[in-house]
């Protein structure tokens, strides 16, 4: 693929990618939500598992299509999910808990959804300090080992959302099946003889 191609690509991922943000600030601006907190959480929630579970699969699907370029997204979708959930906690320790840093520990101590959010959280942090080339240059081998946390992030995140979850499971049950079938393929390649 042409450089300027693949730039041109790159630019259209990340305005799609910020495209739910436009949607979820129109709906509220236009005041179709009547709770508009709950919308907001929800909304960059939704979006930070999407872009994590995007993120995964660039390597099955360059696996499984040969598109090697792929790999050149990888970064965008993981910074995209980190992006999504500091709005997400921003609203819940902002918007939702008023900047009560004693309801928030409280909450992160008794309730077992935050606890695996906020470890989730807590997890990224790291990953997107080190996404740089810079960094990657400088941790060498121990990057690869310190973004393997997104292995741990994800299921948290997923867990997170299915204890959240009060009645109908069926959403957060799709994103478990989704990461399953994700991390599946890659301890199943894992676990194939070596070729030559
Ligand atoms: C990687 C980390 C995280 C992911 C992937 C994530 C994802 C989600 C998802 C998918 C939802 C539900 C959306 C829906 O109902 O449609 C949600 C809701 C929520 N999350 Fe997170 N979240 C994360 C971290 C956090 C953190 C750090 C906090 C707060 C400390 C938090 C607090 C909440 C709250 C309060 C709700 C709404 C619960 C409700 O409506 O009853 N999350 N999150």
């Amino acid at each position: 693929m042409k450089p300027r191609t693949l730039t041109y690509i790159k630019a259209a991922v990340f305005i799609a990618c910020l495209l739910p943000l436009a949607r979820a600030a129109y709906i509220v601006i236009s005041g179709m939500q009547v709770n508009p907190i709950e919308f907001i959480t929800r909304s960059t929630g939704t979006w930070t598992l999407v872009m994590l579970l995007l993120s995964l699969s660039i390597t099955p699907l360059r696996k499984l299509t040969g598109l090697n370029e792929l790999i050149k997204f990888r970064r965008m979708l993981g910074l995209f999910a980190f992006f999504y959930v500091a709005l997400h906690f921003t609203t819940y320790i902002w918007l939702d808990q008023a900047f009560d840093v004693a309801a928030v520990l409280k909450d992160i101590v008794k309730r077992p959804f935050i606890t695996v959010g906020f470890a989730a959280f807590i997890l990224l942090i790291p990953l997107a300090i080190t996404s740089t080339d810079a960094m990657l240059r400088r941790l060498k081998r121990n990057w690869g080992k310190l973004h393997k946390l997104v292995y741990l992030i994800a299921p948290l995140s997923v867990l997170h959302y299915i204890w959240l979850v009060k009645k109908d499971l069926t959403q957060p049950l799709i994103y478990a099946g989704v990461l399953t079938v994700l991390l599946g393929l890659r301890i199943w390649w894992r676990w194939q003889p070596r070729k030559g």
